[in-house]
């Protein structure tokens, strides 16, 4: 893989820097025998396919489903590189239809034609929940000591088994994609950018190049999604505020395809259903950026923050108005609620989640979420010896193909 580099420019906030949108050159760079791993010239670094394969060795790529179609999700598994593990959490239904064991089952086929690693877990199997509610990690699970529906709680659990089995980076990718070219191309996205990271600590975060939308008949390429467009704003708002200077660094406020460090993905909290992405930035910002704790600003400890544009379109499942009321409002109010959001921004948001209230009122649908209740402490409090005892002890919970 080809990208711009150096980035054009990178904004540098206490111990976190985070660089501009890298381009792709090239989605495949040849293989790299020549001297070295990666070659650079004057304004990119390629990585040759031997460099990514190596990294995408150590790269467990954990896939959320709820109730997706079939075919869809074995077109994502078909398009993430044989080397990841690839870690299905799935909170499909398991009545009337078990839906569950459909994908089981496909897993298993498909694993056998591949010679893929898979791992497949419910999210909700109680024994899960009961797993977490021993070790102590209630932080994810609701009244009844079962883990919470929400796909930031599927990706927590996919952080953890991805920690269980030693991987060194963690990726995630939606199974709702029609291509799975453009999964292929997020994968080596990830890889490219933890080749390109000095930092043990780092956040690779993908940016489409465009959604399509059909419309009279014809495919359109609108850039920025509906979310995408207000967050990345709110999240500008907040950077600017901080570093004095205006600029339009943020452009993946809400990307569903991004990947991090097991060192990093371990200390960081994690914010409730679909408001995980934007947090994970805020996040980083509140550990590391020296704003509210300057003794987290250390020069050893600095976080890299990647975004990288893809050449494949986004196209995925269309899930209707109310899902992006819902989702947009969600994303507002976790950065609303961060202890780095000043005044002034905090007062645009809310009059634009008061505007997102009314129109969910008319509609009623219902919007979830107005305090931090639901954030995920950091995994790294779980013994992962003692949570891999337990998962193994249960021996209907995960389903492991051609992995040890
Ligand atoms: P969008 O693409 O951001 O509009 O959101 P989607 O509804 O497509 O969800 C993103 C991904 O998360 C898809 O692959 C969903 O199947 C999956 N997902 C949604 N809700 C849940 C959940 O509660 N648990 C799990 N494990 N996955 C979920
Ligand atoms: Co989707």
């Amino acid at each position: 893989m080809r990208l711009d580099f150096p980035p054009k420019y990178t904004e540098v906030i206490g111990a976190v820097k985070i660089h501009s949108l890298q381009k792709v050159y090239e989605i495949d760079s040849g293989y790299g025998t020549k001297t070295k791993n990666s070659q650079l010239n004057n304004s990119t670094i390629s990585f040759g396919n031997k460099k990514i394969s190596k990294i995408c060795n150590e790269m467990a790529i954990v896939i959320p489903v709820k109730n997706e179609k079939l075919s869809l999700l074995e077109g994502v598994l078909s398009g993430v590189p044989n080397e990841c593990l690839i870690i299905i959490v799935s909170n499909s239904q398991k009545t009337p239809v078990d839906r569950y064991s459909m994908e089981v089952e496909m897993v298993k086929q498909y694993s056998q034609f591949t010679n893929k690693r898979i791992a497949i877990v419910h999210q909700r199997d109680s024994n899960l929940g009961r797993i977490f509610h021993k070790l102590n990690y209630s932080s994810i699970l609701d009244n009844y000591s079962q883990i919470r529906s929400g796909k930031a709680e599927g990706m927590v659990i996919g952080i953890l088994l991805a920690k269980m089995h030693g991987m060194k980076y963690v990726g995630f990718v939606d199974s709702d994609n029609y291509f799975p070219g453009a999964v292929n191309e997020y994968v080596k996205i990830f890889a490219s950018g933890f080749a390109m990271s000095k930092s043990h600590l780092s956040n690779v975060r993908v940016c489409w190049r465009s959604k399509p939308k059909v419309a009279n008949n014809r495919v359109y390429f609108p850039r920025w999604g509906r979310i995408s467009e207000h967050s990345n704003k709110y999240l500008n708002d907040l950077i600017s505020y901080i570093t004095g200077f205006e600029r339009d660094i943020v452009t993946t406020g809400n990307a569903g395809e991004h990947a991090l460090s097991m060192s990093l993905a371990e200390n960081m909290d994690f914010s409730t259903g679909y408001s995980v992405e934007p947090y994970e930035l805020i996040n980083i910002l509140e550990k590391f950026g020296g704003i509210i704790n300057e003794t987290t600003n250390s020069t050893k400890d600095f976080v890299e923050v990647f975004q990288i544009e893809t050449r494949n379109p986004h196209f995925h499942e269309n899930k209707g108005d109310e899902h992006i009321t819902g989702m947009l409002y969600e994303s507002l109010n976790v950065i609303n609620n961060s202890k780095i959001c000043n005044t002034e921004i905090t007062k645009d948001i809310k009059n634009h989640m008061i505007m997102l209230q009314h129109k969910a009122n008319n509609g009623s649908i219902k919007l979830n979420g107005n305090n931090n209740d639901h954030i995920m402490a950091p995994i790294n409090t779980i013994p992962i010896d003692k949570f891999n005892e337990l998962v193994i002890d249960s021996p209907q919970l995960l389903h492991l193909f051609n992995v040890q």
